[in-house]
């Protein structure tokens, strides 16, 4: 990997300059978070529309060419698509691309840490709700135990930081806050709490668990010592350290203190449409222009034109109604 970084080339309408992209490898899931994909869902794309692991990679070559420098591998579960650690390889090869990363529920990660850690995946979050089985599965129908061993897998090979993601949810989990501090701090883990978002109809129906992170931090604070801080890469939340220890913890607040004025990001779906927001309609189609055998001068112009549609912001709040789609469908 390249480690010379000029400024991206990628500016939008609103001066600010994009250089990460969140990659849906899949749709698909192992598991049904009820606040993500609906239950019973079969809507899924068909895999002739997949994004090939060549078409990926001649379209993050030219991302990376206009200053794209970071790339998150998501979904869905990215760790069911077949291969992963190969892409990841493929991706970090890429000149300029810096930094690698993955989401993952970690079900399947004790078997792919290593392959990926190999591969240049530097870094993981993991969606982690709650520590209690029964709990667990209320959340998300699928088994604790995996993902906890997943996670220890991870920390063996060297992941680092891992960054627990837990959203937090009025009368399922807020019980736990603590204890999910705790255990990052038995185990060196990071934290980022995160409000619900109304991203399609399993969003909305969880909205009436929503919790202001405002109030969870003054909860923390009762607690533990919570100093202001930075994490290098750490995205939109807003970091805190506990004093005296090394964990940081990240309010993810899209709800209560929207972040889109520092917004760097556009998501690829698993079937080449690119969205520029994730609370937005607004997309362009890449998987014709692949399929036509597009140049890479001709992917960078349709890259240049796309970012023109970056809205300023979205609408959760003003327009909870507005995202059809639901999180795993554009990559989380
Ligand atoms: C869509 S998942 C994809 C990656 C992987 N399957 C995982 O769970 O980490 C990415 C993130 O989106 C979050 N997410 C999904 N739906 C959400 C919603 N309605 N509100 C807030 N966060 C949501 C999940 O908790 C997860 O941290
Ligand atoms: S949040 Fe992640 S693990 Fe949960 S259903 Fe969505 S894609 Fe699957």
């Amino acid at each position: 990997m390249s480690t010379s970084s000029p400024p991206s080339a990628l500016i939008d309408p609103f001066g600010r300059q994009v250089e990460y992209v969140r990659l849906s490898v899949t749709d698909k899931c192992n598991m049904r978070c009820f606040y993500c994909i609906p239950q019973g869902f079969t809507g899924f794309e068909e895999p002739e529309n997949w994004l090939r692991f060549d078409e990926i990679e001649r379209l993050m070559a030219a991302f990376a060419s206009l200053g794209v420098r970071r790339v998150r591998l998501t979904g869905g579960e990215p760790l069911v698509r077949r291969n992963l650690p190969e892409l990841a390889g493929r991706l970090s090869a890429i000149d300029g691309i810096e930094d690698l990363s993955l989401s993952t529920n970690a079900a399947l990660l004790r078997q792919h840490a290593g392959a990926l850690r190999e591969a240049g995946v530097s870094r993981i979050n993991v969606s982690l709700d709650s520590l209690d089985p029964q709990r667990f599965r209320q959340i998300t129908r699928g088994n604790l135990e995996p993902v906890l061993s997943g996670l220890m897998e991870a920390r063996r090979v060297g992941l680092s930081p891992v960054k627990i993601n837990m959203v937090a949810m009025k009368g399922l989990n807020d019980s736990e806050f603590e204890s999910m501090v705790d255990f990052c701090l038995e185990y060196g883990f990071t934290l980022r709490l995160i409000e619900t978002m109304p991203v399609g109809d399993t969003g909305r129906d969880a909205v009436d668990r929503y919790i202001d992170l405002q109030e969870v931090r003054a909860r923390l604070a009762r607690r533990y010592e919570l100093i202001p801080d930075v994490m290098p890469g750490g995205g939109p939340a807003r970091y805190v350290r506990v004093g005296g220890t090394e964990l940081r913890i990240g309010f993810i607040t899209p709800i209560s203190q929207h972040f889109c004025e520092t917004c760097n990001r556009v998501r690829l779906a698993v079937d080449g449409t690119l969205y520029l927001c994730l609370g937005q309609e607004d997309r362009v189609e890449f998987r014709p222009m692949l399929r036509d055998g597009a140049s890479r001068e001709e992917l960078r112009d349709a890259i240049v034109r796309a970012l023109a549609l970056k809205p300023e912001r979205h609408e959760f709040r003003e327009r909870p109604e507005r995202v059809i789609r639901f999180m795993s469908q554009t990559g989380g």
